[in-house]
């Protein structure tokens, strides 16, 4: 494998040096401040997230795992409880649901959006955990809206709670309306490489429900309704104030930051149209894609990764393997409907080069390398 070419810059490091002296000054004034946990900072940022979500209320917590954990406990889901979610996504989103307490039931996935089939949904509504389902975690995953209006009927009719987990969408639109507004409540990460990114840890949880988001903010901070007094049981889950204070300036750019993994995505699309081994990513009637990762999907993958890789291109597998084929979680399969298209497209997935700031000369890389392939020919 060779060494990464000098075009793929490091995209958290890049979106740093955007707003270098304002995200120094921000950092200093929190420290300079001395209030370090749950002050105006995180309470502006919550008003802030929430108002770009475009909905009632946003709770920062620690991270996007424990936003997704918080937001079933808030909810009433745990120990016996099963939570319908895709194989396909990243292993935190299983994780969280075990940390509620629940059992994932593993849904599979359409081929060309990556997102949950309602269809499958249904077949785990027959299945032999149908009965202990109480809620469905649709992963709106590589920045691709879940198909919410297919599931939100089913959810109705099975008396489920449809929730988002929007850990790879921010700025995505479904019918113009932002991931985060679409259901019960939604969960986000900040992961440093997110859409939106804090130079550390950091999640939260949007939804337009005045009375889930109290509950939540009681579970953030030991049960605590008064200082000291716990009204339940809790957990240590905070967003901090620094975290918060530069989330505020990346915020400023997200919409342009999104719009541009927008052009250089259709950059792709454009440079790729017609490859014989690549299939670009779908985008369904009435979705805007974030793009959060750029996946194509090809039969002969591991073949392109390898081509890709020996020019310094650095293409990736989100995931390697479906989170129902790691032997940490494998065993919540026996409950979950057939998942063939989630194992076709583990097999076939592979994540192209793709950050705002990445330039058109690396994207163009990127297109004559893959259309240079002597494979293709
Ligand atoms: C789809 C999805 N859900 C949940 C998470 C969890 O977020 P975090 O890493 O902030 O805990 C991530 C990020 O890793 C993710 O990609």
């Amino acid at each position: 494998m060779a060494a990464t070419h000098p075009l793929f810059t490091a995209y958290p490091v890049e979106d740093f040096r955007r707003r270098e002296a304002a995200l120094l000054e921000a950092a200093a004034g929190v420290m300079r401040g001395g209030h370090y946990i749950l002050g105006g900072e995180v309470e502006r940022f919550e008003t802030e997230w929430a108002a770009w979500c475009g909905v009632g209320h946003a709770i920062g917590v620690a991270n996007g795992t424990d936003a997704i954990e918080l937001l079933l406990r808030g909810l009433g889901i745990g120990l016996g409880d099963a939570v319908a979610v895709p194989s396909h996504t990243a292993v935190a989103s299983i994780s969280a649901i075990r940390r509620a307490g629940a059992d994932p039931v593993y849904v599979d996935v359409d081929p060309a959006s990556f997102t949950l089939r309602p269809d499958s949904l249904e077949a785990a509504l027959r299945g032999p955990a149908g009965g202990r389902l109480k809620a469905v975690l649709a992963v709106h995953i590589y920045g691709h809206p879940a198909d919410l209006e297919g599931l939100a009927a089913i959810c109705q009719r099975a008396g489920l709670v449809l929730l988002e987990d929007g850990a790879q969408s921010h700025g995505a639109t479904l019918h113009g309306r932002r991931v985060g507004s679409l259901a019960r409540g939604a969960a986000f990460s900040f992961y440093p490489t997110k859409n939106l990114g804090a130079i550390g840890d950091g999640g939260a949880i949007t939804t337009d429900d005045a009375g889930l988001a109290e509950r939540i903010r009681e579970i953030r901070q030991y049960g605590w309704r008064e200082r000291y007094l716990s009204a339940v049981e809790g957990v240590n889950s905070r967003l901090d104030e620094l975290q918060a204070a530069l989330l505020r300036i990346k915020l400023v750019d997200l919409a342009e930051s999104v719009e541009r993994r927008q052009a250089l995505a259709a950059r792709y699309r454009a440079g790729l149209a017609g490859h014989p081994w690549v299939a670009l990513p779908a985008v369904r009637q009435g979705c805007r894609h974030a793009f959060h990762l750029h996946v194509i999907r090809s039969p002969r993958r591991d073949e392109l990764m390898a081509h890709l890789l020996d020019q310094g291109i650095p293409v990736a597998r989100h995931y390697p393997a479906a989170v129902h084929q790691q032997p940490g979680y494998a065993g919540f399969a026996a409950q979950s409907p057939p998942l063939g298209e989630t194992e076709r497209a583990v097999a076939e997935i592979l994540s192209l080069p793709l950050h705002p700031w990445l330039s058109v000369e690396a994207i163009d890389l990127t297109i004559d390398a893959l259309q240079a392939w002597p494979g293709g020919g």
